[in-house]
């Protein structure tokens, strides 16, 4: 974020040849599982390329073999190889040799070598050889830090220094930084704490973003909120002390010039405890990850305006604190959600699907031709489709074409169907819908089934349920930490490419 103290992207530089002093740096070089030359012992080859000789190479080549390396996936090595002025090598295996290299297989390699190397000030890589915006990508993400919150701040890599004589590669390096920096700003979001993270001061920072940005912001109170109906949203922040807030940022990049409109939507749920629905406590801390649609979401149409893409894209992100208090919305209130639908809050605990149901309403008024909205919207998620996996669901056509991008993108959403006869499981008895669904099974497409009431006809929409994947609770992989993973922007970014360019 560039008005908070807060992650400092590495700066990028793009060299034709090795720097002929570098001795403070690490140079990182992809190694492939090999044949072991003259060895025959299976020891790894050095993908070394124009940028290393053939003195270089051969002496890599017998460090590894001697510390027995064997270039697998994602190992790293490290070594001194006098004959290159560089402080140290990092080795680091793709695998198999391959003539295409799929751009998550750089990444990860990317990412698992700067995570190894913390206190480490400089970088070159000959992995940008392979796929230069993915290596970069891959560095970045893979060297980001949380550190607001530290006494004792560890040194982060502040520079790369990508190795390339390709054409544009000045160019492709700008926009690969571009990308993993709005990533580290949607996960400097979700991993900002929720005494920091609060509805109106999430408000205040994407705000400032977005001016920055050069975007057109509105947010809108909890007295607009409560005046316009925004019943939702209302319902599900007046438990809390820190009121609610609607976040709508539009980047006009159309200019009349006949590019589509697409809207973003992103659940900023800052904290859920559940409401009087409470949780238990035993992962309750996870609940600070429940704004990470809405964290995506504003970074995602942050990049679209700093990359000056030829559409409209408008973000509407409303952010609600869920909590249980004597002013909180009750199990069986009924509330009207914006736009006039009736709502029976069977379960204060399924908060998202109402201030997304507001907000959805709000965003089709812009008549977009397309609608993304992201949501931690269900623990059902992870049961069927584990943590990194986010479930897709909408329109077919348009529901497919993202879950494609995602996957060509590393991120890895994947198709999932909206079965018409679950929406008889959200019959009420008083209203003209209740928040949940009697029976437990099915309960992500529930949520999209739910939300898909709330799309007006003829809007090409996706929902990326993100409950797992936003939220990192188990070990760093390749260029992914524990906590926040800032999943989906480069989906979402993704998308909002293609359809700048295909429609
Ligand atoms: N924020 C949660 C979903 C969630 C669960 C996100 C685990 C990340 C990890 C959401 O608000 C919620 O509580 N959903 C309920 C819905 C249920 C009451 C129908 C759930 O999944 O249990
Ligand atoms: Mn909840
Ligand atoms: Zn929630």
């Amino acid at each position: 974020m560039s008005t908070e103290p807060g992650y400092a992207a590495p700066t990028v530089t793009v060299a034709t040849s090795l720097p002929k002093r570098a001795q403070s740096s690490v140079l990182i070089v992809p190694v492939v599982t090999g044949l072991g030359g003259e060895a025959g012992d299976g020891s790894p080859t050095v993908v070394g390329g124009p940028f290393l000789d053939a003195e270089a190479i051969g002496e890599i080549g017998v460090v590894l073999r001697a510390l027995g390396a064997k270039g697998g996936a994602e190992q790293v090595t490290r070594l001194h190889v006098p004959s290159l002025a560089v402080g140290s090598v990092l080795a680091v295996g793709l695998g198999a040799p391959r003539d295409e290299w799929p751009a998550d297989v750089i990444r990860r390699a990317a990412g698992v070598a700067a995570r190894s190397l913390s206190g480490v000030d400089t970088v070159i890589t000959t992995l940008t050889e392979l796929d230069l915006e993915a290596a970069i990508e891959g560095l970045i993400l893979g060297s980001y830090r949380f550190t607001e919150f530290r006494s004792a701040k560890e040194a982060a890599l502040s520079k790369i220094i990508a190795l390339s004589t390709a054409a544009g590669a000045k160019k492709d390096a700008a926009r690969a930084t571009a990308i993993a920096t709005a990533v580290a700003t949607a996960r400097d979001f979700v991993n900002t704490p929720p005494s920091h993270l609060f509805p109106g001061e999430f408000a205040k920072r994407a705000e400032a973003l977005g001016e920055t940005a050069g975007l057109k912001v509105e947010v809108l109170d909890e007295k607009a909120l409560a005046k316009a109906g925004y019943g939702g949203i209302i319902g599900v922040g007046k438990g809390s002390s820190r009121p609610p807030r609607l976040v709508r940022l539009a980047y006009r990049g159309a200019k009349g010039k006949g590019g589509k409109t697409v809207a973003l939507v992103g659940k900023g749920v800052t904290f859920d405890t559940g409401g009087i629905s409470i949780k238990p406590a035993a992962s309750m801390h996870h609940m600070t990850s429940d704004m990470g649609g809405a964290a995506a979401v504003i970074a995602t149409v942050v990049l679209a305006a700093k990359q000056g893409l030829p559409i409209d894209v408008i973000a509407t992100v409303p952010m609600a604190e869920n909590m249980p208090s004597s002013t909180a919305q009750r199990p069986g209130d009924v509330l009207t959600q914006y736009g006039g639908v009736t709502v029976e809050v069977l379960n204060t605990d399924a908060e998202g699907r109402l201030i997304l149901a507001d907000a959805i309403v709000r965003a089709c008024e812009d008549q977009p031709d397309y609608l993304i909205e992201t949501s931690t919207l269900t623990g059902a998620q992870t049961v069927a489709l584990g943590g990194r996996t986010p479930g897709v669901m909408g329109s077919e056509d348009f529901r497919d074409r993202v879950a494609r991008i995602s996957q060509a993108e590393g991120e890895n959403a994947w198709p999932m169907p909206l079965p018409d006869e679950l929406k008889d499981d959200l019959k009420s008895t008083v209203a003209d819908l209740a928040n949940v669904s009697s029976q437990r099974f099915a309960g992500m497409l529930v949520a999209g089934v739910y939300l898909r009431e709330f799309v007006a006809d003829g809007v090409q929409w996706a929902h990326i349920d993100i409950a797992g994947p936003a939220y990192n609770t188990s070990g760093p992989w390749g260029y992914t930490p524990k906590g926040g993973t800032g999943v989906p922007t480069r989906t979402m970014f993704a998308v909002l490419e293609d359809i700048a360019a295909n429609g």
